[in-house]
C-alpha cells in the first residue's frame, strides 16, 4: 500500500528546497539583512507521546541497527497526517525536533485571539482524527499539544556560509510549558494565549496551580469564519490549492529576487542540497548510515539579555563551524530553551564521510569545549556528549514541508548523555573504541540512569590532551604486542640491507613506507623496531597522532622526549635534571629557559633571555630547538623510527626537515597518501640533493596465501573452509586490518565453529558427515605441508550461517563509505542500486530498477564510475575464426574453473560489453546497506523479476528449467522466464551480458586460489561442461536465492535453490551442487511448516540422492531416493517380499497399459503431471543404478524392479508428452 506520504505528494513542491524551508524565511534576502526581529503570532508544539518507548522497543527487536529505518518510517507517516491537517489551516512548520514539531501561526497583534481559535480547530481535528495511532510493535503512539501566543524573537546567525534560525522569548517559553503539561490526547492553552482568546466559545479546565487551560470543548469556526481568519494570516499561502476540505498552500513562496535564491540555500542541509541540485529524487533521499552525532549545551546565565543572546549564538555558531567544518561536520539543528541553547553538529552526513571521524570528532568537541568556556560572555557551563552509530538520516515530514533530518537511538543517546554528564565533554563506547586513541585519554565515567535508554553501555569523559598525557604521547607498541608479521619479506629484507650499510660505513638512509589507513604500517614499524633492537642498536620509535598535525611543535617535542628519555620522568625538576645533563655543552646556560616551551619545565629566564624582545626571542628559541636536535640525532643515537611522519606539524617540520637533510642517520618512517605531510615529504625528497639515500617503499596487500595463514594464526587452528577464504580475500582485499575485524565480527555473531577434529575418525553415515567431509576436503590449510598435527583445531562454518549474509563490521563500513562519499550524489546514487544487484552487474538489469530520472543518465553516470576507478567495464572476448579450432578448444574445466584463461582467448580482441563489476567489493557492500529496509525490499522484487526471465538452461540446453517442468508444479511462475516467453526471446543482447557476467563470477569464485599451491581444487568435482548454463547459475539462479531471501520469500527461494542444484549438478559440479543442498536444508529447517509444498520437497530429497551418489555415499543416497519417491507418491518397496508385489503388479500394468488421452488436459497440468512423473522417473533410474551396484542377488532383483517401474513410468510420461503433438 502507498504511503501517507507518496499519497498524498501529487500536486505538491517536492524536490524543491523551498519545500526545507518555513515561510517566516520568506523576506530574508540579502538586502534585508535580518538578524533579529519581532514577530507576533499564534505557537503550536506538538509532541508524539511514546516515541521514546518506540524507540527502545525496536532497538530491543533488532540485534543491529537497522532498527532506525522502521522506525523513521513509522514517525513520517504519522507526521504526515497530522502536518497535513497543520498546513491545510495555514499553519507555518518551523522546527521538526526529533518527534516534536514548531508551527507558527503568524498574524498582527489585533487578530490573535481569532487566530487561536484557528489553532484550537486546528488541534481539535487533529486529536480527534490522529490522536491514536497504533504500531506493529504493540506502542500506541498519542498527541500532547501545547499552544500559546503573543510576541517572540525571530533570530538568524551563522557564518557566510550556513545560517540557522530560532525563535525564542515569552511565546516560545509558554508553548513549551504548555506542551508539557500536557497529558496524551490534550490540548493545552498557555497563561497568555489564554487571556487573548475568545474565551467564551472554549470549553476549558484549569490547569492546578498553572495560568494555562486545559482545552474541553470549543465551537466549530463556520467555513466563511475559518476563510476569513486564514486571509488575516500574514505570510499567508497565496497559491491555495484545495485539499480535501481545507487550503493547503505550498511551504515558501520565493520573493522575485534572484539572489534570494542563494540566501534560502544557506538555510537547507548541505546533504540535501547536493542531492537535490543533483535531481536525486527525493525518495531516494534517506540512507542508514553510522554517524557520529555532537550535542552540545551552552548553560546560559540567569540576567542573559535578548542582545546577549543574540551575540552568543553568532559567536558560538561561527566558532564551531570554524572547528567543525574542515573535517566535514555540519551544525545539523539548534535548539533554544529557557536557561540555554542546544546545538547538534554531526559528522558523516552522506557526502561528508572522513576517514578517522569519531577522532575528530572528539577533537572538535574538546576545542568547542574549551573556546566556548574561554570565549563566550554570559555561559555557566558547557556540556557535550559525543556518540557513533547507524543512524537514519533522510527526509521527514510532508511532501509540502519536510526536513532533512537525523533519527536513531545513538542520537537520543547523545541528548541524554549530555544532560546527565554536565560540565564535561563524554563519549559513548563506540566513539572511544572507534577513536583507536591511547586510552589515557579517557576516564571511565560512573553509570547514570537515563530515559528511555535501558543500555547505554560504559560512558567515558574525553579528557583531550593535557599536561600529563603530552608526556604518554608518542608510544609505540612493539613487536611482542602483535601478532606475527607476514608477507613482509621484500620490505625487512630492504630494512637488513640499508641497516648493515648503516652499521659498517654508517651510510645514511631514510626508509618511507607508503600506505593507505591500516595497511600496516605500524605493524611493520615495530618488526623493523624489533630487528634494529635485536642487531645491537639503538631504537628511538615514535608515533604520532592526529592530534600533533594541530599542536604546534608537539612532533618535535615527543622525538626529543623519547631520545633524551624524558618520558619516565616523574616531575618537572626530574626533566630539567635530565635537560641540564644531557644538553651540557650544547647549549648555553642562559638559554636553558628557551626549552621551557618545548620541554614544559620551568628554568628561570637568565638576564640575557630577559633582555631580549619578542622577535629576537623567537629566533634564538628557534635556534636552540635546531641545536637541540642535532645533538639529538648526531651520531650516538641509532634509529629513528616516526610511525605517521604524515601527522608531524607545520612547525616541528620547518625544524626537522632541515636538520634531516643535514645530518647522517638512518631513519624509518610511514606516511598515508592524501596528508599535507606527506606531499611536503615527497617535495622534500625532490628537493633533496642526496635523495639517492631515500627509498620510498608502498605497502601492497597481502597475498592470499599469507591471508590464509593469519586467519589460521589468529584463530589459532590448522585449516580454514575454502568459502571462509574466499569471503575474506574478497572483502578485505589483502588488507591485514580488515580480515581482522571481518573475523572478529564472524566470531561475534558466531558464525565460526573451531573443534578439534581427528583426521581419519570414522564418521557416521549421514547427510551432517557427508558435508563436514566435503568442506573438510575443501579446506585451507595454514602452510602448504599441513604438518600440524592430526588433532589440530580446525574451523568450519556453522552450518545453519551463510556468510553472504553477515552484515559489515562499523570500521570496514567507515572506511568504504569515507571513498563512497568522495563519489557526486548521482553517481552514488546509481551504485546504490547496482549494489543491490550484486558485484559484478549487466547493464540491462540497472536499467531495469533504476527510476526514470536516472535512467537516461546512466551511461553517462557508469563513465564517470568507471573513470574514477569505483567501477570496471568487463571487456567481451572476441573468438576469431581460427579459436574455434577443437584442436585448441576451450580449456578443460579444471583450468577454467581455477580462473585460467582460455588460451585461445589471450590472442583475441577485447570488445566492450554490457557487463561492469565493482573494482572493490567493500564500496558494493558499504553501499548496500545504505538502502532502507523497504525500498530495499522493492529493488530485491525488480532484480527477481527481470532475472526471472532468463532462470532456464542455455540454448544449447533446450532451454528448459533444471528440474524438468519446474515452473508448472509451482502455482503462479509458469509465466516467468519460459522460453517461449516472446518479449524475451528477441533480448539476446541482454542474455549475452548475463553470460558474460556469470563466467566472470565462476572466475571470481575460484580466483583467490590462484597463487601457488591454492590451486588445489579438487578437480574430481569440477564440470566438464562448457555451454552458457554454467554462467547462468551463477549470475541468475543463484542471485535468485538471494534477492528472495532478502525479500522474505522461503518458497521462491527453496525453489531456486533446488535449481541451481540441479543446475550445479548439469554442469556437473558436484561440489557446489551439494553446498546449495546444504543452504536448502537450512532454509528447510527455518520454513514454516507448508511454506515448501510438497513437489519442492520430493526434488529436494531427489536431488540429495543424486548428490550422494556423486560423493560415493550409496547408501545414503539410496535412502534419499526412496524419501524422494514416497513424497512422490511412488513408494518403493523395502522388503523381498514387497518387491516381488509391486514387480507383478507392475509387470501387470505394464502389459494392461492404455495411453491416457492426456491431449484432453490443460497445458499446465500435463506440464504439472509430467514434472511429478519424470522426477519420479529419475529417482527410480537412480534405485537401478544403486542397487546394481550391490552385487547380491536381492539387489539385483530390487535393481530390475526399479527398472520396470521406470520404463511403466517413462511410457506415462510420454504420454503427456504426446499430447503436445496433439496440440499442436
Ligand atoms: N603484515 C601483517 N601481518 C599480519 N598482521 C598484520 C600485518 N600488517 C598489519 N597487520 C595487522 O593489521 C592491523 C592493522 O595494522 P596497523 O595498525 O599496522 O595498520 P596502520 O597502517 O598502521 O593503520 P593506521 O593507518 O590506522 O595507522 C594490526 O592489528 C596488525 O596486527
Ligand atoms: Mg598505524
Amino acid at each position: 500500500m502507498a504511503s501517507a506520504w507518496e499519497r498524498k505528494r501529487q500536486n505538491s513542491d517536492v524536490e524543491k528546497p523551498v519545500a526545507f524551508l518555513p515561510r517566516l524565511l520568506a523576506n530574508v534576502s540579502p538586502k534585508s539583512n535580518i538578524d533579529s526581529q519581532v514577530v507576533h503570532g499564534v505557537l503550536l508544539l506538538v509532541d508524539i507521546s511514546g516515541f521514546t518507548a518506540l524507540t527502545e522497543k525496536f532497538i530491543q527487536r533488532s540485534s543491529t541497527d537497522r532498527g532506525a529505518d522502521e522506525l523513521a518510517q513509522i514517525l513520517n507517516s504519522y507526521l504526515c497526517d497530522i502536518l497535513e491537517e497543520m498546513l491545510i489551516f495555514g499553519g507555518d512548520i518551523l522546527k521538526f525536533a526529533g518527534d516534536a514539531v514548531l508551527v507558527l501561526w503568524r498574524t498582527r497583534a489585533q487578530e490573535l485571539a481569532k487566530t487561536i481559535r484557528l489553532v484550537l480547530q486546528c488541534s481539535q481535528q487533529i486529536q480527534k482524527k490522529y490522536g491514536t495511532r497504533d504500531t506493529r510493535v504493540g506502542q500506541k503512539l498519542r498527541l500532547k499539544i501545547g499552544i500559546s501566543a503573543g510576541f517572540m524573537d525571530f533570530m538568524i546567525f551563522g557564518d557566510r556560509r550556513w545560517r540557522y534560525f530560532v525563535i525564542c522569548g515569552q511565546a516560545l517559553n509558554e508553548v513549551r510549558e504548555a506542551e508539557g503539561l500536557a497529558n496524551a490526547g490534550e490540548v493545552i492553552l498557555s497563561a497568555t494565549s489564554w487571556e487573548l482568546c475568545e474565551q467564551h466559545r472554549l470549553g476549558t479546565e484549569h490547569v492546578a496551580g498553572k495560568g494555562a487551560v486545559k482545552v474541553t470543548d470549543m465551537d466549530e469556526m463556520s467555513s466563511s469564519e475559518r476563510q476569513d481568519a486564514l486571509h488575516k494570516l500574514l505570510q499567508r499561502p497565496r497559491s491555495h490549492h484545495f485539499v480535501g476540505e481545507g487550503a493547503m498552500g505550498p511551504a515558501l513562496l520565493l520573493p522575485n529576487d534572484p539572489n534570494s535564491d542563494a540566501v534560502l540555500r544557506q538555510f537547507i542541509p548541505e546533504a540535501a542540497l547536493r542531492k537535490l541540485d543533483d535531481s536525486v529524487p527525493l525518495d531516494f533521499f534517506p540512507e542508514l548510515r553510522p554517524v557520529t552525532s555532537l550535542f552540545i549545551r551552552l548553560h546560559l546565565c540567569a540576567d542573559v539579555s535578548k542582545r546577549d543572546l543574540y551575540v552568543l549564538l553568532c559567536n558560538a555558531s561561527t566558532m564551531m563551524l570554524d572547528i567543525i567544518s574542515p573535517h566535514k561536520g555540519k551544525i545539523h539543528k539548534v535548539t533554544l530553551f529557557d536557561k540555554g541553547c542546544t546545538f547538534l553538529c554531526v559528522f558523516g552526513l552522506p557526502g561528508e564521510k572522513q576517514p578517522y571521524e569519531s577522532l575528530l570528532a572528539l577533537q572538535s568537541a574538546i576545542q568547542i569545549f574549551n573556546s566556548c568556556s574561554r570565549v563566550l560572555r554570559k555561559i555557566q557551563a558547557v556540556s557535550i556528549a559525543v556518540t557513533s552509530g547507524t543512524v537514519f538520516c533522510g527526509v521527514i515530514g510532508h511532501p509540502v514541508r519536510h526536513e532533512y533530518t537525523v533519527i536513531g537511538q545513538k542520537v537520543n543517546l547523545a541528548a541524554r548523555m549530555m544532560m546527565h554528564y554536565p560540565g564535561l565533554v563524554s563519549c559513548d563506547a563506540r566513539t572511544y573504541a572507534a577513536s583507536r586513541l591511547p586510552p589515557y585519554f579517557f576516564k571511565e565515567l560512573p553509570e547514570q540512569k537515563m530515559k528511555g535508554i535501558s543500555n547505554p553501555g560504559s560512558v567515558y569523559q574525553y579528557l583531550g590532551i593535557n599536561e600529563e598525557i603530552v608526556f604518554g604521547m608518542g608510544l609505540t607498541k612493539t613487536s611482542s604486542e602483535y601478532r606475527s608479521l607476514l608477507g613482509r619479506d621484500k620490505e625487512i629484507e630492504l630494512f637488513c640491507r640499508c641497516l648493515k650499510a648503516y652499521g659498517e660505513s654508517g651510510q645514511r638512509h631514510i626508509l618511507a613506507f607508503e600506505g593507505t589507513t591500516v595497511s600496516g604500517k605500524s605493524r611493520l614499524l615495530a618488526e623493523l623496531a624489533y630487528l634494529g633492537q635485536a642487531a645491537g642498536h639503538r631504537v628511538v620509535a615514535v608515533e604520532l597522532l592526529e592530534t600533533n598535525v594541530r599542536n604546534p611543535f608537539s612532533a618535535i617535542r615527543i622525538l626529543m622526549d623519547r631520545a633524551l628519555d624524558l618520558q619516565d620522568c616523574e616531575s618537572c625538576s626530574a626533566r630539567e635534571h635530565v635537560l641540564q645533563t644531557k644538553l651540557r655543552g650544547t647549549i648555553e646556560e642562559s638559554s636553558y629557559s628557551l626549552l621551557n616551551g618545548l620541554f614544559l619545565v620551568g628554568f628561570p629566564d637568565s638576564d640575557t633571555v630577559c633582555e631580549m624582545h619578542e622577535t629576537q626571542r623567537k629566533t634564538e628559541t628557534r635556534s636552540t630547538w635546531t641545536k637541540v636536535l642535532e645533538k639529538v640525532v648526531g651520531g650516538e643515537f641509532g634509529i629513528f623510527i616516526i610511525d605517521n611522519a604524515h601527522f608531524i606539524d607545520p612547525a616541528s617540520w620547518s625544524i626537522m626537515s632541515s636538520v634531516f637533510q643535514n645530518a647522517s642517520l638512518f631513519m624509518v618512517i610511514s606516511l598515508a597518501p592524501g596528508y599535507t605531510g606527506t606531499e611536503s615529504f615527497f617535495r622534500a625528497i625532490a628537493d633533496n640533493t642526496t635523495s639517492q639515500n631515500i627509498t620510498c617503499v608502498h605497502l601492497d596487500e597481502l597475498k592470499p596465501s599469507a591471508v590464509v595463514q593469519k586467519v589460521c594464526q589468529d584463530l589459532g587452528v590448522v585449516s580454514i573452509p575454502r568459502e571462509l577464504v574466499r569471503f575474506l580475500i574478497q572483502r578485505s582485499s589483502g588488507i591485514p586490518y580488515h580480515c581482522e575485524e571481518l573475523l572478529r565480527c564472524l566470531c561475534r555473531n558466531n558464525v565460526l565453529l573451531l573443534h578439534s577434529q581427528k583426521w581419519g575418525e570414522k564418521a557416521e553415515d549421514n547427510w551432517e558427515s557427508l558435508i563436514a567431509s566435503a568442506l573438510k576436503d575443501s579446506s585451507l590449510a595454514a602452510t602448504s605441508s599441513s604438518s600440524a598435527g592430526k588433532d589440530g583445531r580446525v574451523c568450519v562454518i556453522r552450518a545453519d550461517m551463510n556468510l553472504e549474509n553477515t552484515v559489515l563490521p562499523t570500521t570496514l563500513k567507515e572506511i568504504a563509505l569515507a571513498q563512497l562519499d568522495r563519489i557526486e550524489s548521482l553517481e552514488q546514487t546509481a551504485l546504490k542500486f547496482a549494489a543491490v544487484i550484486g558485484p559484478v552487474f549487466t547493464t540491462q538489469l540497472l536499467s531495469h530498477i533504476l527510476p526514470a530520472g536516472i535512467r537516461h543518465n546512466m551511461n553517462c553516470l557508469l563513465n564517470r564510475l568507471v573513470h574514477n576507478n569505483i567501477l570496471k567495464w568487463l571487456k567481451k572476448p572476441e573468438v576469431p575464426q581460427d579459436a574455434q579450432d577443437a584442436t585448441k578448444g576451450p580449456a578443460t574445466a579444471p583450468q577454467a574453473e581455477s580462473g585460467v584463461e582460455r588460451p585461445s582467448r589471450s590472442q583475441t580482441m577485447a570488445l566492450p560489453s554490457d557487463v561492469l563489476a565493482f573494482c572493490v567489493p567493500l564500496l558494493r557492500e558499504a553501499a548496500y546497506e545504505l538502502w532502507p529496509e523497504r525500498q530495499r525490499v522493492a529493488l530485491h522484487r525488480k532484480c527477481a523479476a527481470f532475472l526471472e526471465q532468463h532462470a532456464h538452461k542455455c540454448e544449447s540446453c533446450s532451454q528448459g528449467d533444471f528440474v524438468a517442468f519446474h515452473r508448472f508444479t509451482v502455482t503462479g511462475t509458469q509465466g516467468r522466464g519460459s522460453s517461449q516467453d516472446s518479449a524475451d526471446k528477441g533480448d539476446s543482447r541482454s542474455w549475452e551480458a548475463l553470460v558474460l557476467a556469470g563466467e566472470q563470477m565462476t572466475r571470481d569464485r575460484t580466483q583467490a586460489f590462484l597463487e601457488g599451491d591454492f590451486g588445489r581444487t579438487g578437480g574430481k568435482h569440477k564440470g566438464a561442461c562448457s555451454c552458457e548454463c554454467k554462467a547462468i547459475v551463477e549470475v541468475v539462479l543463484v542471485p535468485l536465492v538471494r534477492h528472495y531471501k532478502a525479500m522474505g520469500d522461503t518458497a521462491r527461494a527453496f525453489y531456486y535453490l533446488l535449481e541451481c542444484v540441479a543446475a550445479y549438478l548439469h554442469v556437473s559440479n558436484s561440489y557446489m551442487a551439494l553446498m546449495k543442498l546444504n543452504e536448502a536444508e537450512v532454509l528447510r529447517k527455518s520454513a514454516e511448516k507448508k511454506a515448501i509444498a510438497r513437489f519442492e520437497d520430493a526434488t529436494f530429497f531427489s536431488l540429495k540422492g543424486e548428490v550422494c551418489c556423486q560423493w560415493g555415499r550409496m547408501k545414503l543416497s539410496e535412502k534419499m531416493t526412496r524419501e524422494a519417491l514416497r513424497l512422490l507418491k511412488r513408494q518403493f518397496p523395502r522388503t523381498s517380499v514387497g518387491a516381488f508385489v509391486k514387480s507383478k503388479v507392475e509387470k501387470f500394468l505394464g502389459a494392461a497399459y492404455v495411453p491416457k488421452r492426456a491431449s484432453s488436459l490443460p497445458e499446465e497440468a500435463r506440464r504439472k503431471r509430467q514434472a511429478w512423473l519424470l522426477r519420479q522417473s529419475c529417482c527410480l533410474s537412480l534405485l537401478e543404478h544403486l542397487c546394481s551396484q550391490e552385487g547380491t542377488s536381492s539387489a539385483r532383483r530390487f535393481s530390475r524392479l526399479a527398472a520396470r517401474m521406470k520404463a511403466n513410468t517413462d511410457r506415462a510420461a510420454h504420454s503427456y508428452q504426446a499430447g503436445d503433438f496433439c496440440h499442436a
